[in-house]
């Protein structure tokens, strides 16, 4: 399962309900920002919709009117109905009679009768008998005098200007929402992916030590990082933006369909087109995007791997193998950068055509038309406008599919992780170690242990049987061969891994029966290679408990010998540690390490001593320190300088994970055995 989650090829994932609706559990609690977002989207969209419709009135009815609505009260009063009123319907006109006003070159003329048609209808003109036939209809007709018709260029005028400010007003809202829709879109989402960010960090804080040993930092790091970047892409870009481009879609075949059918189908015929570059894009697009982001994901690895071992690599003159190793894969990552491009450059060009071909279909036959008269020079304009419209979302739909995909993948991956249960856990009711009264007393009892889950035979053991015990205040020292599985009983005892054989006790209680924190709070630790945060020097002894004084600090640091490097640094306690303290010596690290663990006053010590090699003025001052910290506790050393441990209360000796001797220095000197051998070995070695 959680061997997954750093496994960048299966990026390949359709749109999956259950994930989706997981996402939008994270969504809930920004649902009121979200709500809001949406509806100013629903205004921004009606707006797209509406604004040409503004210009088709425009021109239609008052820039160059071939019929403009008017009543005509019965004693051939003409009333004018403005824009708005015509709009929204609210014009009074009770007892007069719905006419249009017909100009043509020759003059303006009244057509009494004759409602406004959705695009100009044709009929025959007769003056002398003051009459226009459409069809069977006959309808009476007057002739405007030149006052009447100035007075009708005035009433245009005048109501064109309140469209102009209108549209104007239209497109300021059309602004304004846009940017609030864009703005509180980009806010709900940076904090819902914010709010996961913080679930995801403190789950990998609870994980156990065993999900670390299956999944490398460096990748964890970048997978969580790229993965939340896709899903939060996925929450600006992709979920209620699509809903606007399906909703501006549709309600633009709809806009069209009811201005003018013909024209829509003449627009659309290049739907065929258009949809089969779109599928084609589409399946291009994800193959070309995985390709991309397995080798971006590559080269990211490959410098963190190299970055991390710059010294042996240049220890090892390997630079030109290494720098061979790198061009390679950058290589191949131009190359799918470059096809990305190509896909993209393709796509996009062709969708171009498709839109240009159905702007010259609409200009031929609507041009034509409007030639003819059959349709007005607004139905026109909007037309050009719509199919513009129309082509914009296709394009973003088919991109933001491809992101929904990729963010799928992400989000599974996400709650992969998530779902993974720390096997170290804690029962339901934990006993309490007496924090008065703690004694100190270790015991294992026929312990087995496997860091696989699933151990198989005794080989796949890595402790077998081991059974030892360490009363209040005894130094224990476990030595032994490389591998024989000394760091690992240290991990054991602080509960990093369960065993899956055997008991291991603290003052008698069970570990697996008590809290880890609190079985964790009175052990100390110094471990084979310190690890140092970046910060200070007092950060790093105090390890964020604000209880722990300058002073006391100091006075510890004075306990273990690390006092006096520390005060020879420029800045004393105050000098920035860079990452894992690169900038200090082992030996001063290993000091350091010590004032850390001895500053809680644990009762019981673990000391893993570091295997590299230390100067021997510095070696002296180790001893001495670790002579003056194991009193008054429990102390468990690993040592690898025999010299280290002679006056231990019990040494135990390890081969493969088995105890081969235990006792003190001189018993087992005096025993002949293997202590004896490993100890004439460091010696002939003058060690
Ligand atoms: N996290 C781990 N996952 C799997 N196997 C591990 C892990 N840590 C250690 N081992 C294996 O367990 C065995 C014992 O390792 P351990 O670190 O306890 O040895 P050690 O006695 O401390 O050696 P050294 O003296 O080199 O520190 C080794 O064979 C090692 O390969
Ligand atoms: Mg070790």
């Amino acid at each position: 399962m959680a061997d997954n989650i750093h496994h960048e090829q299966d990026i390949e994932k359709s749109f999956d309900a259950h994930i989706m609706s997981r996402l939008m559990k994270y969504a809930k609690s920004q649902w009121l920002l979200l709500f809001l977002s949406i509806l100013m989207m629903l205004m921004v969209t009606a707006l797209d919709l509406g604004v040409p419709y503004v210009t088709k009135i425009a021109i239609d009815d008052y820039i160059s009117p071939k019929q403009q609505l008017v009543y005509v009260t019965a004693d051939e009063g003409i009333i004018y109905p403005n824009v708005f009123e015509r709009l929204l319907g609210t014009y009074d006109a009770s007892g007069a009679e719905k006419s249009i006003v017909y100009t043509d070159p020759a003059g303006s003329y009244i057509i009494k009768g004759m409602a406004p048609a959705k695009s100009f209808e044709f009929f025959t003109l007769d003056l002398s008998s003051r009459t226009a036939k459409h069809g069977d209809q006959v309808y009476q007709v007057l002739i405007l005098d030149n006052d009447a018709a100035a007075l009708m260029k005035t009433h245009s005028k005048s109501q064109l200007v309140t469209l102009t400010v209108t549209l104007g007003f239209l497109l300021l809202i059309s602004f304004l929402s846009s940017f609030g829709h864009t703005y509180l879109l980009n806010y709900a989402s940076q904090k819902i992916v914010y709010n996961m960010r913080e679930q995801i960090f403190s789950h990998i804080q609870s994980m156990s030590l065993s999900f670390f040993d299956k999944n490398p930092v460096g990748r964890l790091v970048t997978r969580v990082s790229n993965d939340m970047d896709n899903i939060n892409e996925m929450f600006t870009n992709v979920v209620v933006s699509s809903l606007k481009d399906f909703l501006l879609l549709g309600g633009t075949v709809i806009v069209m369909a009811l201005i003018d059918l013909r024209l829509t189908l003449i627009c659309f015929s290049t739907m065929p087109l258009v949809l089969l570059s779109a599928s084609i894009f589409r399946k291009r697009a994800r193959e070309v995007q995985r390709a991309v982001k397995v080798k971006i994901a590559r080269i990211n690895a490959t410098l963190a791997e190299n970055i991390n071992g710059m010294k042996i690599i240049q220890i090892f003159n390997k630079e030109k193998s290494i720098y061979q190793d790198f061009d390679k894969i950058n290589t191949d990552f131009l190359e799918s950068s470059i096809e990305e491009t190509h896909v993209y450059a393709i796509f996009r060009p062709t969708m171009n055509l498709a839109y240009s071909l159905s702007l010259s279909l609409l200009l031929w036959f609507g041009g034509g038309d409007a030639i003819r008269n059959t349709v007005d020079l607004g139905v026109l304009v909007a037309f050009i406008t719509y199919t513009q419209q129309f082509f914009r979302p296709i394009m973003d739909l088919s991109e933001k599919f491809n992101i929904l995909q990729s963010s799928m993948a992400s989000a599974e991956r996400i709650f992969m992780l998530l779902d993974e249960k720390p096997i170290v856990t804690n029962i339901q009711s934990p006993k309490k170690l007496d924090p008065v009264n703690f004694k100190g007393e270790i015991a294992f009892e026929d312990v087995w242990f496997s860091y696989s889950n699933t151990p198989q035979t005794d080989e796949d053991y890595v402790l077998k049987g081991v059974s030892f015990k360490a009363k209040p205040g005894e130094a224990i020292a476990l030595v032994g061969a490389t591998g024989s599985g000394k760091t690992t009983i240290i991990s054991l005892l602080n509960r990093f891994y369960d065993i899956q054989k055997g008991r291991i006790t603290v003052d008698g209680i069970d570990i697996k029966q008590l809290d880890k924190h609190d079985l964790r709070h009175h052990i100390g630790i110094v471990l084979q290679d310190v690890f140092l945060f970046s910060g200070d020097i007092k950060s790093n002894i105090r390890l964020y408990n604000q209880d722990i004084t300058d002073e006391k600090i100091k006075e510890i640091s004075r306990y273990v010998n690390a006092h006096h490097f520390i005060s020879k640094l420029p800045k004393g306690y105050d000098e920035p540690v860079v990452e894992r303290g690169a900038t200090l010596s082992a030996g001063q690290r290993q000091l350091l390490s010590f004032a850390r663990a001895l500053v809680f006053d644990p009762g019981i010590l673990i000391l893993d001593e570091a295997t590299s090699n230390i100067d021997t003025e510095t070696e002296l001052l180790i001893q001495d320190a670790i002579n003056k910290i194991i009193k008054g506790r429990t102390t468990l050393i690993v040592a690898h300088r025999l010299s280290t441990i002679q006056h231990a209360d019990k040494i135990i000796v390890m081969s493969k994970g088995e105890i081969k001797e235990m006792g003190r220095h001189q018993e087992l000197l005096a025993n002949q055995g293997m202590y004896y051998d490993l100890y004439t070995l460091q010696y002939s070695e003058g060690n």
